[in-house]
């Protein structure tokens, strides 16, 4: 003999049975882990926090027709819920009739709502002081300022610079969508990742130079084939070299370092571990989870200031998990900062060293 707890655990969606009293029979695993309040003889009400849902439940058992409700917040989770009740009548005319009530878990909807106004939001407000900073240029030049060549020069260098900014801006986010639209697609290249390392170091060297950083290189021959995109990788590194050389200190170091190594904490794959390290202020600990976030910043002026956009590390992480990698950050204060790449070695290759 079945219980009714086994039957409805058979059911892929989260269900509750609850008996003419309104007092719950049973309830599958998927039910229990949306509402914690689920437990035996707990009436409908407690069980959603809710008294509207006792209601419905009212209508459905009197007429025997399908009810629907949307619920918010509901249980410690604050899920939003799309509520569906059925009567369930025997057979048998001494039999008691049960009502079941499907849960469709919409709180992943309204988090992408979220997600998606947050974003239009940020990039309106990032294109929106550049070009509020160009139209007042143009107005400037427009006036008697213009007929000055050194004023005219001084506020065209400026315009540039708030031009480049919306250039970089544009740029970064439509990498950004298509890394995010190609996030799943399987890499089938292989890529030499010493060229790659190399590659990046040459694009920024002009950078360092100019911020007065030494770069250093540190790699171990040779590394072993990867499975990768070259210009997707390149992007990697050329975007945390340059984090490393805008956010450290005068006249430190960045040091760009690749290891390969053994399974093993954070990364239980055969990978090669590839770090920028920098001697910068280093990044508060409670700041680190965020800095993938697309527009987060630790000190949203500085990065204004050399240029930065706020998506470098977003388009680092999405490239990432499309190699199956993963970026660790660790950082003292007063020390710098290291992130650190772990790319996946295929099973054919064997890394020597850990
Ligand atoms: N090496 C680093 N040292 C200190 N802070 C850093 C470093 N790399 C990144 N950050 C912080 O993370 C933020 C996000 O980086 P990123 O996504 O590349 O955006 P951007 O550089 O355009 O501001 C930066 O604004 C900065 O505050
Ligand atoms: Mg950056």
């Amino acid at each position: 003999m079945l219980n009714p707890e086994n039957i409805l655990n058979g059911i892929a969606v989260p269900v509750l049975a609850f008996d003419r009293d309104f007092c719950l029979l049973a309830a599958n695993d998927g039910a229990r882990a949306l509402l914690s309040r689920a437990k035996k003889t707990a009436p409908v009400v407690e069980v959603f926090g809710n008294k509207s849902i006792g209601d419905k439940l009212g209508t459905a058992l009197k007429r025997g027709a399908t009810e629907t409700l949307s619920l918010k917040k509901v249980g410690k989770d604050k899920r939003d819920l799309f509520i569906t009740i059925n009567r369930v009548t025997p057979t048998d005319p001494e039999g008691q009739p049960i009502l079941l009530v499907t849960l469709e878990d919409r709180s992943p909807y309204r988090e992408a709502r979220t997600m998606r106004s947050d974003f239009v939001a940020n990039v309106s407000h990032e294109i929106r002081s550049p070009l509020t900073a160009v139209s007042g240029i143009v107005e400037t030049l427009l006036g008697p300022a213009g007929e000055d060549r050194e004023t005219c020069e001084h506020f065209l260098h400026l315009m540039d610079k708030e031009t480049r900014r919306m250039t970089n801006l544009v740029a970064d986010l439509l990498s950004l969508s298509l890394v995010e639209v190609k996030e799943k697609r399987a890499i089938k290249t292989t890529a030499d990742l010493t060229q790659i390392l190399l590659s990046a170091v040459e694009t920024v060297r002009p950078l360092a130079d100019q911020r007065g950083k030494h770069l250093k290189i540190d790699l171990s021959e040779p590394l072993p084939e990867i499975v990768g995109n070259y210009d997707k990788l390149l992007r990697v590194f050329i975007n945390l070299l340059e984090n490393a050389i805008n956010y450290s200190r005068e006249n430190g170091e960045v040091t760009l370092r690749a290891r390969p190594r053994k399974p093993s904490k954070p990364f239980r794959k055969p990978s090669i571990q590839i770090t920028v390290a920098d001697q910068g202020e280093g990044i508060p600990a409670h700041e680190i989870p965020r800095l993938t976030e697309r527009f987060y910043r630790v000190d949203k002026s500085r990065s204004r200031a050399m240029g930065g956009t706020g998506l470098g590390l977003a388009i680092v992480k999405h490239i990432l998990v499309r190699h199956r990698g993963k970026l660790v950050i660790t950082s003292e204060i007063g020390q710098g900062s290291t992130f650190s790449v772990f790319l996946p070695v295929p099973k054919s290759q064997n890394p020597k060293q850990s």
